[in-house]
């Protein structure tokens, strides 16, 4: 059974929509929460972060009692919303743990937009599809080594698809991206390219842990030490001498791997150096930061910037696009921004007649 999050409407407002002076009634993630000591008055209180799927809001229960729940604990909270520093704050009165399996987790917690079982299905399917039999062996034996993990895991604490199934669905638009652009470049080895998007970052189930919330605890010592890169090498071979796989296929998976960050600055210690190898470096970062570009503009209004954004260090700009709903690429008259056409510049190659003139000069029949 789902905990209805409020009586009758299994409905609660978001953390992103609390304002001063409102109460919250519903089901929140402990993010963290510690015991502390007040300096004022002695007494003991609980210091906790909660969230949901829209954000997260410190609070405070004033409870000389009351243990800290684990981070991850779905709990039912009842709370007053107060403003300090400047900050909003909760003032917990009640907070009670909600048994396991009875919080509907896509409302705390961000979430892939896509189901975790198709995007599986279309990443098994072209490992299975695979024709150069050592490449597809290996691409195989990493999913498995990967295993059930892959369900949850997010690609990134932060920067990237840091969403409960972030790293299928980083890998699948990855793939997806990674298939359109073999059809630019026939001379790409569709399998070699496949292999190395599907397996470049199975070494972070390694790196970092996640519990099934998609929330990474902490990187873990081999993460810390290694990284998901030297992790992932390390996979690979386990891999090949279970599948008894030896020779240049290895080395070229194991070479993606180690070289898909693309430089030392960012953790590749060699540059990518074959085609393949450079097509996965490239697709990785269009991928990551188209995902943290997204990300920043549905957190900002159209025809604002956002705030720098560390991973990518800029600030970024909602545009006015046409027909956005918005209004805010109307103008004063109602029509929207006056747009040059091609007609309205005699001089210059923009000129319907001079169009005709170059398609004709290219031979350019219909
Ligand atoms: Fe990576
Ligand atoms: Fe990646």
């Amino acid at each position: 059974m789902i905990v209805p999050l409020r009586k009758g409407r299994n409905m609660q407002n978001t953390v992103a929509s609390l304002v001063k002076d409102m109460r919250f009634e519903g089901v929140l993630l402990v993010k963290s929460a510690d015991q502390k000591i007040s300096n004022g008055n002695g007494k003991k209180y609980l210091d906790v972060t909660l969230g949901d799927r829209t954000g997260e809001m410190n609070g405070k229960m004033w409870d000389q009692n009351a243990l800290p729940p684990a981070a991850g604990t779905p709990v039912s909270v009842s709370a007053l919303v107060q403003e300090y520093n400047g900050r909003l704050q909760l003032r917990v009165e009640r907070m009670v743990p909600v048994p396991e399996g009875q919080a509907d987790m896509s409302l705390l917690v961000r979430t892939a937009p896509e189901d975790a079982g198709s995007m599986y299905r279309e990443i098994l399917e072209t490992a299975e599809g695979m024709r150069w039999q050592e490449i597809r062996a290996l691409t195989l034996a990493m999913l498995r080594r990967a295993g059930e993990k892959l369900k949850w895991y997010p690609a990134a604490q932060r920067v990237h698809h840091a969403e409960r199934s972030g790293l299928l669905h980083h890998t699948v638009t990855m793939l997806r991206a990674a298939k359109a652009l073999e059809e630019v470049y026939p001379d790409l080895n569709r399998d070699l390219l496949n292999a190395g998007v599907i397996v470049h970052d199975l070494g972070k189930i390694r790196e970092m842990t996640a519990d099934e919330s998609g929330a990474v605890g902490d990187y873990s010592d081999n993460g810390l030490l290694l990284g998901h890169l030297v992790e992932g090498v390390a996979m690979i071979r386990e891999c090949a001498r279970e599948e008894g796989i030896e020779g240049e296929s290895v080395l070229l998976l194991c070479h993606m791997m180690i070289s898909h960050h693309g430089q030392a600055e960012f953790g590749s210690p060699k540059p990518p150096m074959f085609p393949e190898a450079e097509a996965l470096h490239m697709i990785d970062d269009l991928d990551a930061k188209m995902n943290a570009m997204f990300n920043a503009r549905e957190r900002t209004p159209v025809g604002v910037f956002s705030e720098k954004i560390w991973s990518l260090d800029r600030r970024l700009y909602h545009p006015r696009y046409p027909g956005d709903d918005s209004g805010a690429s109307v103008t004063a008259d109602g029509k929207g921004p006056a747009l040059k056409t091609a007609g309205q510049d005699p001089d210059g190659p923009a000129s319907m007649e001079a169009l005709e003139r170059l398609r004709a000069a290219f031979g350019g029949g219909q």
